[in-house]
Order: structure tokens, then C-alpha cells, then sequence
């Protein structure tokens, strides 16, 4: 059966991006389901660091098609955007390697000035959204008003003046809220240019990946953003609209449940997460400075899409228990373990206490949330650099152990953790 499902189990940026780079080695297809440029992916490899927001990771495997699902929305500007930057880094980006699916979502220059607005009005309660313009176009796509990527196959006026009268309708909304209105003009003319390098790219993905599974292809899904941001089972409202979740993969490529083979869950080996919104785990001193990295490196903890620093903090296993609940991990991986070197002791959150209350798993609500302590169980530390380590008896005891642990409080295998950013800096249960 070949679907291997690639999911966030946090709160996104669990390094999915490399994750998905090493699968694809063995893959056909990488195909992304879930969101828009909202997503931020980063490959190291050797000497270059790709950031990747809608372009699926798989693209720097030049056997591998990329698939943008129906599930997606997408900015077709920024996309081309991407297309060429791609293609100046010596990345071959044809028709034949990258299929975009007829049924995904356009975000109009009117969901972003939407999102933008409501982010406004909400003041200190915010999300704290990438100000992309997803929920905004996740709003029209549910509400039966959104623009599609096929419509970018129709006649070109047909299109503009779609284009326009979602901007006209936004108009109202932002004049409303007292923000500059847009001219529907030249705010659509990019997406004309847009939509005619795109035309060639674009296809029924559904049917193109139903045939491949037929034929056997291996098929790597690419989730996007993570388990509780999404916006069934995140901590709602702070979360993104859409299902990164393992349903998701389904809905958002149209492929049926008997191809997939392995659901894996990618969990940083601490807790980051950027924007608003709960997070019991969060610590604000020297430690939270140290995961988080001073911003030198490509790799520290300031997000990919916005330069915002993430907020860090100890690894939230009653989280990590949930996001094994809504996906069935059949594995986890655990990633920037290295950065975990040189702490004297380590603590995983094994539980919540609230009122009194002990919680195995997280409240629904987020007054709950809010008032969670971490019911904390402390691990010893390792000081050595585990960046070269290749096999898990390499690896010092400590954080063998670490793993172990993990592992063991989520009922889940963890095989493979990763040691550093680059394609090899990756640690098997298997390999000698
Ligand atoms: P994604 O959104 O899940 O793909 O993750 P991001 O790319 O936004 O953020 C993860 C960051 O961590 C990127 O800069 C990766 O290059 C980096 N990274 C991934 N795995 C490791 C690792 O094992 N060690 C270190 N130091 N960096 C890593
Ligand atoms: P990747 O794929 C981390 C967060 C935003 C905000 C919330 C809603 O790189 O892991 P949105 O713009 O989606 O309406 O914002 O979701 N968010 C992410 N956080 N990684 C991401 O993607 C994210 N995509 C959205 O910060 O809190
Ligand atoms: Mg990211």
C-alpha cells in the first residue's frame, strides 16, 4: 500500500520540510493537501537552504512529481513567485514535475486584505495569523463563494471579472471596518500574468494520483502546519482553516483510506509555537533562549514565512498523547534533538493539573487551557554534540533514554530522530 501520511504533531515548524525531503529519496509522488503560503518548509542541502511555501519538499528530488492538492489554497501570484525563485536556484519546474489540482482555492487579494482586517478588529485577541489571506479564503471556499484554480482555465475576462467582484465584495467589508479599500484593477491584473504561466500546470489531481496508486507509486502526503492548529481539533480559535490532520491528506488529494500504508507523526524534540494561544509548556528565561537560538542560524526558532520568533518551551507530551489520538501515528519522529545538547536536565510535561484535576490529554476549552500546570517529570541531560551521530547506539545514553521515554508515554515507536538540518544528519533504530 503505498500512502505514507507526513503530519505536524504540534503546533507546525516540526521540521516536516526535511522530514518529507528524506522520503521522497524513495517516493514518486510528494503531494501537499492542507493550506497555502501560510506554510514555511526548509531543506538544507549542502551548501543551499530552500524555503519552501507552496512548492510541495519533494521538488528537489528530480525523480519526484509534486501535487498541490484540491485541499490547498493558493496565492497564484506568490506561486509564481516561488516557480521562478526555484528555477534561479537551477531547480527544473515543468509541467511534468509540478501538477497543481483544478479544485484548490485562489486567495484574491481580497481575502488578504480581509485577513489583515480582521486581525485588526480583533486587537489583543488576535490570532496572530501569517496575514495571508487563508481564513479568509477557507471562509468563501466553505461558503460556496470562492474562486477556484480551474477557473484560471476559463476565458481571461471571465476570470478578471470574478476576480473583481470578490474584491468589489471585500470593498464593502473593509469600508465598513473603516480600512482602505482596494482598487479591483490593477489588484487582479498580477493574477491575469499569474494564471497564464499556471494554465499548463494545471490538471484533475484526484485522478492523476488515483491512477499512480493503481499502478503502485509510492505516494508521500505533505501535511502542512500541524495537529493543533487544526481547525477541528486545535485549540479553536487559535488555529489555521484548515484539516492538517491524517483525515485531511484524504479530503484535501481525493484519495481513498485502503492506499495508505503509514501515518507519521514529525515532533520537534521541544515545544515552539508562533502566534496566540495556549501553550502550558511555554517558558520565557535562559532555557526558552537556547532552544530558540539567537537568529544566526537558518535553523533557530524564527518562523520561515514571517520572522516572528517562536515561542519555546519544554515537549509537551499531553499534547504529543493527543496528536496520536486524532492521527493513529503508526511512528513518530523526533527532530532537532541536537539542539537539546548541553542542557543540564530535561523535562517532558506528562500531565496537566488543573483545579486539582489530573489531565492525561488537553481540555477543550481555552479558559482550561490557560490555566494548566505541567505536571513535569525531569530527565537527565547529555552535553555531547550528537550532531555526526548516524545509528541510535551512537547516540548518548541520555538521549537514548530521552527517546525511550517519549516513545513510551505516547505508545508510539520512534525509529528515526533527526540530529541537524542537513539531508544526512538523520539517526536510525536500524542502520549500524
Ligand atoms: P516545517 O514547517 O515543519 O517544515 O519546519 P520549518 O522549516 O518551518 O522549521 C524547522 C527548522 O528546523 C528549519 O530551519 C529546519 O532546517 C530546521 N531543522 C529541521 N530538523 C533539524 C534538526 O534536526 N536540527 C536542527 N538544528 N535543525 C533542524
Ligand atoms: P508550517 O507548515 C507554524 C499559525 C499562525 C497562526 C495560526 C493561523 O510551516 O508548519 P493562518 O495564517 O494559517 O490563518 O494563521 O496558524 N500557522 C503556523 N504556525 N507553522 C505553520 O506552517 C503555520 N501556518 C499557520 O502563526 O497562529
Ligand atoms: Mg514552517
Amino acid at each position: 500500500m503505498p500512502i505514507t501520511i507526513l503530519i505536524g504533531a504540534q503546533w507546525g515548524d516540526e521540521g516536516k520540510g526535511r522530514v518529507v525531503d528524506w522520503l521522497a529519496s524513495s517516493a514518486d509522488i510528494v503531494a501537499r493537501y492542507a493550506g497555502g503560503d501560510n506554510a514555511g518548509h526548509t531543506v538544507a542541502l549542502n551548501e543551499s537552504v530552500y524555503k519552501l511555501h507552496l512548492v510541495p519538499s519533494g521538488i528537489l528530488h528530480s525523480h519526484v512529481v509534486s501535487v498541490m492538492g484540491n485541499g490547498m489554497v493558493i496565492n497564484p501570484v506568490n506561486l509564481v513567485t516561488e516557480i521562478m525563485s526555484l528555477r534561479k536556484l537551477g531547480l527544473d519546474i515543468t509541467p511534468e514535475r509540478l501538477v497543481i489540482s483544478s479544485r484548490a482555492h485562489i486567495i484574491t487579494p481580497a481575502h488578504i486584505a480581509l485577513d489583515k482586517a480582521a486581525e485588526t478588529a480583533l486587537g489583543d485577541s488576535k490570532i496572530g495569523t501569517t496575514l495571508r489571506g487563508i481564513g479568509p479564503a477557507y471562509l468563501d471556499k466553505t461558503g460556496r463563494a470562492g474562486i477556484r484554480t480551474g477557473d484560471m482555465l476559463l476565458d481571461v475576462e471571465e476570470f478578471a471579472e470574478r476576480l473583481i467582484a470578490a474584491v468589489e465584495t471585500a470593498n464593502e467589508t473593509l469600508a465598513r471596518q473603516g480600512m482602505e479599500s482596494l482598487d479591483p484593477r490593477s489588484a487582479v491584473e498580477s493574477y491575469l500574468d499569474a494564471a497564464a504561466v499556471l494554465k499548463p500546470f494545471i490538471k484533475d489531481t484526484s485522478v492523476y494520483l488515483h491512477a499512480a496508486l493503481r499502478a503502485g507509486k509510492q505516494v508521500v502526503c505533505e501535511g502542512a502546519q500541524g495537529t493543533l492548529l487544526d481547525i477541528d481539533h486545535g485549540s479553536y480559535p487559535f488555529v489555521t482553516s484548515s484539516s492538517p490532520t491524517a483525515g485531511g491528506a484524504l479530503t484535501g488529494l481525493g484519495v481513498g483510506p485502503l492506499f495508505v500504508e503509514k501515518v507519521l507523526g514529525v515532533a520537534k524534540a521541544f515545544s515552539t509555537r508562533v502566534g496566540g494561544g495556549p501553550m502550558p509548556t511555554e517558558l520565557n528565561g535562559q532555557i526558552a533562549q537556547q532552544l530558540r537560538g539567537s537568529g544566526a542560524n537558518f535553523w533557530d526558532e524564527f518562523g520561515t514565512t514571517t520572522g516572528r520568533p517562536r515561542r519555546c518551551g519544554w515537549l509537551d507530551v499531553v499534547m504529543l498523547r493527543y496528536a496520536v489520538s486524532v492521527n493513529g501515528f503508526s511512528e513518530m519522529m523526533l527532530t532537532k534533538m541536537d539542539i537539546l545538547s548541553g542542557l543540564s536536565e530535561l523535562k517532558l510535561a506528562v500531565a496537566y493539573e488543573i483545579d486539582g484535576r489530573r489531565y492525561e490529554y488537553p481540555p477543550v476549552t481555552n479558559e482550561l487551557l490557560e490555566r494548566a500546570k505541567p505536571i513535569y517529570e525531569t530527565l537527565p541531560g547529555w552535553q555531547e554534540d550528537i550532531s555526526n551521530c548516524h545509528a541510535f547506539s551512537q547516540l548518548p545514553a541520555a538521549a537514548q533514554n530521552y527517546i525511550e521515554r517519549v516513545a513510551s508515554l505516547c505508545d508510539v515507536p520512534i525509529n528515526s530522530v533527526s540530529v541537524g538540518p542537513e539531508r544526512d544528519q538523520l539517526v536510525m533504530r536500524h542502520t549500524a
